[in-house]
């Protein structure tokens, strides 16, 4: 597919009501997968308290399709009004979701399909181009399909957390080419412009462009990998405070935490469990699983730090033939499965140095796909923010306690990542599909 841009007058409607066809049909095959490879009681069990009923995600999705697309767009009546409330996530937090008379699976799957037909109807005649911003350049149906997408990340998470045999399977990525390059490379200093304002289907908190002044820094030309980690491991680092935000090593010593989730050390083995499966940790891999508190500690025991999540953004987006931003580290071109690994075509990050056509001018590779990076940033809004569509989506997590996280990892669909797409969550999670790459200031 092409880019289709906008905000420029001359976007081309047809090719973006294209697009969110194949993107809304993209992701509910995705959802049909994740909610149809375990047995039903799987579906309405809690694998995690830190995680909702699969069931629960799948009549979500609908809800907000029906909200948006049937009720906002299309100004139709609600379906079944008396379900909103249990599908609201700000009602109910994921611990209490088993609890609530959820739609069970057969009713949960006929009632987003319902909704689907009804929004497919919606797409084919919606105007593109006003008389609502909300359907501008097709925007919401971009909206929608990222949520659908979002969700089916979080799904995977909830697979990953699940115990029992492997549900899932998918084909393992090509072993990496040799890394010959330089570990670090620099970012020269200097302003670049962060977030946009034409990307169509960009989401409020990505909004709007403006000029940010990053001075010059060096960056991991990789993610941290798992063999640089267990150095970090067998150095001691868990067990030294000096590493550690003080807030970390409270966590930490609270919880016993003394590797990556998902780890265990077997007979002087590091094994870690990955869908349903036990294997050794791949030392070539980028690091998983690790908490903001874990790499900001690894970080700092390396002598460096974690990227702002503007020098992140300036490593992915920088162009310095032209001093321009970019879609993407490789360009403009929407991503290919050469460029980055995206899509849950694999289910683990690709090994470290993997994707030498996604890497960027600069030579840094994997910023795109793999793991969402963590950044030392607070997830805080532009100069010029406005909540839009609704404030639920981003304006209410605004300031210190959330930090930032770039890049998509493998469990992530396209349509919700790009270089300006900012995800977020609370320093202490590592259910996410999380690792980190390490930066230092200075052009020498
Ligand atoms: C952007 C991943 C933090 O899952 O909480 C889904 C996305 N917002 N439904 C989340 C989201 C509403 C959000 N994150
Ligand atoms: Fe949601």
């Amino acid at each position: 597919m092409t880019h289709a841009s906008t905000g420029a007058p001359g976007f081309d409607g047809e090719a973006l009501r294209a697009r969110a066809l194949a993107s809304l049909l993209a992701a509910r095959d995705r959802t049909t997968l994740l909610t149809s490879c375990v047995e039903e009681p799987e579906l309405t069990a809690q694998h995690s308290p830190l995680m909702s009923p699969l069931v629960w995600d799948l009549a979500h999705i609908g809800n907000q399709e029906e909200l948006w697309l049937l009720r906002a767009v299309a100004g139709q009546d609600a379906l079944r009004p008396e379900i909103d409330s249990l599908y609201d996530a700000f009602e109910h937090p994921r611990s209490e979701r088993p609890t609530l008379p959820l739609l069970a699976p057969g009713e949960a799957r006929r009632y987003a399909a319902e909704v689907r037909g009804r929004a497919l109807d919606v797409l084919e005649s919606a105007a593109f181009r006003g008389p609502t911003r909300l359907t501008e350049a097709g925007f919401a149906f971009g909206m929608i399909a990222q949520h659908e997408q979002q969700h089916d990340e979080t799904m995977l998470i909830t697979h990953q957390l699940r115990t029992g045999p492997q549900a899932l399977t998918a084909p393992d990525p090509a072993p990496a080419p040799l890394l010959t390059g330089p570990a670090e490379v620099l970012i020269p200093g200097g302003p670049f412009t962060m977030g946009t304002s034409t990307e169509p289907w960009a989401l409020d908190n990505e909004r709007p462009a403006h000029r940010r002044d990053v001075p010059p820094f060096h960056l991991d030309t990789t993610p941290v990998t798992n063999g640089a980690y267990l150095r970090f491991i067998e150095d001691g680092g868990y067990d030294e405070p000096r590493w550690w935000a003080p807030e970390g090593w409270t966590h930490i010593r609270r919880h016993g935490i003394h590797a990556p989730q998902f780890w265990r050390r077997d007979a002087g083995q590091w094994l870690r469990r990955r869908f349903g499966a036990v294997e050794p940790v791949p030392p070539d891999e980028p690091v998983l699983h690790v908490s903001w508190y874990e790499a900001d500690a690894y970080a700092r025991w390396a002598g460096r730090r974690l990227p702002t999540e503007a020098e992140w953004e300036k490593a992915a987006r920088f162009d310095p033939a032209t001093g321009a931003s970019r879609r993407y580290p490789w360009g403009d071109a929407d991503p290919a499965p050469g460029h980055a690994n995206l899509g849950q075509r694999h289910l683990r990050p690709a090994p470290a140095g993997s994707y030498p056509a996604g890497e960027s001018p600069f030579g840094v590779r994997q910023l795109i796909g793999d793991v969402w990076e963590w950044t030392s940033s607070d997830f805080l809004p532009y100069p010029g923010f406005t909540a839009f569509p609704y404030k639920e989506y981003s304006e209410v997590f605004f300031g210190p306690g959330y930090k930032v996280l770039r890049g998509g990892s493998f469990a992530v669909d396209e349509v919700a990542c790009r270089g300006t797409f900012r995800n977020w969550d609370l320093p202490v999670r590592r259910q996410i599909f999380s690792g980190f790459r390490t930066a230092r200031s200075g052009a020498v």
